[in-house]
């Protein structure tokens, strides 16, 4: 079995948090590797030879962390070095929103063949196509980290949309709140998670900026930590299948994270713990309600790192590619858009 020498650069706790003690609560979950170092550490086939950050105090809380797994780690401030000294196969960027292109370019320039980028891939489209441009040309595989994708309760219920339980797919309600509902952060999860049920190209779109951003036409965040630079807002999403999406990702509504998948027959309701089926009956009423048990698998971060690797090895099309997570981030441009022309309807794509 091949060693993966892997890299991570950009070390808060989505990077390199220790895993929690497991859970006692329930004998149906297993603890889930909380973060990118922790998945590394699960599989036998990678190993975190080098990580880097820019806060030296970063660097040592990681050494500690993971001294008991990986004694020999080598830490840098300069991403550049570390990927000329280290002779990288894997690479996490983990940086904030907007700080992933340039590391992504010069990872894939440089040859490494495996890149998991954190989302959203970029706050601008100029950004995610010259990552996508670089990962192409030099043959390498860029998996954006929307969790979710790797998530099973998100299957099961695409699976039961496909099979056809709630007839055709016509609707999605999908809602972002609580005080950091961000368009860029998180809402770029939310809006990738449609993308993933509606299966199809969004053709248009139109959006309202929350209170306060109705000039901020473009990104003007600090990546992701201050909500003051990173709006909510609420749109809508035409797919090219016909397919409407209404977004609502908005700050001072209550948290959450809910999608409602509106079908000719019947709904699926998936909230982050579980999934609910509703069918038509003979009268046309909603009823027969059905809980979907949400499965306890190797997800998340561990589900996205498997599946680099096994796209490394075996080729093929990853469940959350660079173009998904630009179909993401260009609706959340069309959004931006929308706002800059009074909310008018935006015709996708986008010019370049
Ligand atoms: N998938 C998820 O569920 C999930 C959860 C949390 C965060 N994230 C994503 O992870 C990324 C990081 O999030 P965060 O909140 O920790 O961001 P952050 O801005 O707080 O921290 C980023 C870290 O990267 C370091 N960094 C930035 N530029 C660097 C460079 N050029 N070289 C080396 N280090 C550099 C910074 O010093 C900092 O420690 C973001 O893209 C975020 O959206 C994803």
């Amino acid at each position: 079995m091949k060693t993966y020498r892997v890299g991570i650069v950009g070390l808060t706790g989505i990077a390199a948090a220790p895993p929690d003690a497991p859970p006692q609560d329930s004998p149906l979950r297993e603890p889930m590797p909380p973060s990118h170092a922790a998945a590394y550490a699960v599989l036998p086939q990678t190993r975190v030879v080098a990580v880097c950050d820019l806060k030296a105090e970063l660097l040592d809380r990681f050494r500690l962390d993971w001294q008991h797994v990986w004694a020999d780690v080598h830490t840098y401030t300069d991403y550049r070095e570390m990927i000329a000294h280290e002779s990288l196969d894997v690479l996490s960027v983990v940086t904030s929103d907007h700080c992933h292109a340039d590391i992504v370019v010069d990872a894939a320039n440089a040859g490494i063949k495996g890149i998991l980028c954190e989302k959203p891939i970029a706050t601008t489209l100029a950004d995610a196509d010259r990552m996508i441009e670089a990962v192409e040309r030099n043959g390498a595989v860029m998996t954006v980290e929307h969790t979710r994708r790797w998530h099973p309760l998100y299957h099961q219920a695409r699976a039961l949309v496909r099979q056809g339980d709630i007839g055709e797919l016509r609707v999605i309600v999908a809602h972002l709140g609580g005080p950091r509902a961000m368009l860029f952060r998180n809402g770029t999860h939310l809006i990738d998670m449609i993308c993933f049920f509606a299966e199809s190209e969004p053709a248009w779109v139109f959006a309202e900026l929350d209170p306060g951003f109705e000039d901020y036409f473009e990104y003007r965040g600090d990546g992701g930590r201050d909500p003051a630079g990173d709006p909510g807002g609420s749109g809508y999403i035409h797919f090219r299948n016909g397919v409407r999406a209404f977004v609502n990702c908005r700050r001072g509504t209550c948290k959450g994270f809910e999608l409602e998948l509106i079908g000719t027959d019947g709904e699926v309701f998936v909230g982050n713990e579980a999934a609910e089926l509703w069918t038509k009956d003979a009268q046309g009423r909603l009823g027969g309600r059905f809980l979907v048990p949400p499965l306890y698998m190797k997800s998340h971060i561990l589900g996205a790192v498997e599946e680099l690797i096994h796209l490394m090895e075996h080729g093929g099309t990853g469940i959350s590619t660079g173009h998904d997570g630009r179909r993401a981030l260009e609706i959340i441009i069309g959004f931006l858009t929308s706002q800059k022309q009074g909310n008018a309807r935006v015709e996708l794509p986008l010019p370049r």
